[in-house]
């Protein structure tokens, strides 16, 4: 790993299983899933859809509670969601019915109760600024594209000023032009910012511009976090010049050729489990004698 990190990590999966229905009948959808998240670290997981990334972002953000093991943030547990941790899911889960900046508006007054109306419009007009967004202000979410919702969600979310962002897959929704866009975007945000991120991600590209680690998750039932990439290039990075780097084609092919070794396995196991036929002799099997023509 690339971080050496001294002390209680800031954010962790220690133990974690979590499986969901009546305890008879249920399968772990993640099991023994630990993780450890420096401060101003930005880590990517990366895995197949149906793993169970969302899961472990609904854990991390506290939506959802563990069936085993403990998630903490700097040591303390977390077991309720809270201002702190900002999540930003795939889909724009904006307010129709609200402009731009009455969607961030909203949440920055949830937050921070005691400003004044100049100090929230100065606060809201900062983060609309910041993701490009200050000539539509005023629009409704229908009037905008999916990557200008995306935006909004972003600006949102960031304008809750929250330790760690946990970002659920923010940008798969989108075309390839505007998620390249909006990646760089992200980028330019965490180094003037820098949290703690925790990106979802099914695009290695994506992964290995932004995060600091890539960790894979394996296929579910019962998936858990595998050993991490690191990714030692140098920032700040230029997807422009980044992908000539032998040493990001490198990585990428490792991370690749990884993912393909976790496919293959979860499919000679599934073909397994779905050829296994019950060991029975078949019967003598006679027409019966009222058939006509013999
Ligand atoms: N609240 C829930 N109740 C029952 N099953 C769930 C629930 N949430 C997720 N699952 C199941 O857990 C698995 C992983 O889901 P999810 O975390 O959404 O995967 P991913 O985000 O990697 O696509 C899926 O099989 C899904 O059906
Ligand atoms: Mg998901």
């Amino acid at each position: 790993m690339s971080e050496v990190i001294t002390g209680t990590p800031f954010l962790e999966l220690d133990g974690v299983a979590i499986g969901f229905g009546p305890e008879k009948t249920r399968t772990d959808i993640l099991r023994d899933v630990n993780l450890e998240v420096g401060e101003n670290e930005f880590v990517a997981i990366i895995g197949f859809s149906g793993s169970g990334k969302s899961t472990l972002v609904s854990l991390l953000a506290g939506l959802e509670r563990p069936t085993e093991g403990e998630v903490r943030m700097e040591g303390v547990e977390v077991t309720r969601p809270g201002p702190r941790r900002g999540v930003m899911f795939q889909s724009y889960s904006l307010l129709p019915w609200l402009s731009v900046f009455g969607n961030i508006e909203l949440a920055v007054k949830q937050v921070f109760p005691s400003f004044s109306s100049a100090e929230v419009r100065k606060h809201v007009d900062r983060y609309i600024e910041m993701v490009n967004l200050t000539d539509a202000c005023d629009k409704a979410p229908h009037e905008l594209s999916g990557g200008m919702r995306q935006r909004v969600s972003l600006a949102r979310t960031l304008a809750m000023q929250p330790d760690v962002l946990l970002l659920d897959e923010p940008l798969s929704a989108l075309d390839a032009l505007t998620r390249a866009v909006l990646q760089d975007e992200i980028l330019q945000i965490w180094e003037k910012e820098k949290k703690t991120v925790v990106l979802i991600t099914n695009d290695v590209d994506e992964a290995i511009l932004l995060a600091d680690r890539i960790i894979p998750l394996t296929m579910g039932p019962e998936a858990t976090l595998a050993d991490a990439f690191p990714v030692d290039l140098k920032r700040p990075r230029d997807r422009r010049t980044l992908t000539d780097q032998p040493a990001y084609q490198r990585l990428k092919a490792e991370i690749t050729s990884y993912l393909v070794g976790l496919n293959k396995e979860a499919r000679k196991l599934r073909s397994k489990t779905l050829v296994a036929m019950p060991e029975v002799k078949p019967r003598d099997f006679k027409l019966p004698s009222m058939m006509p023509g013999r």
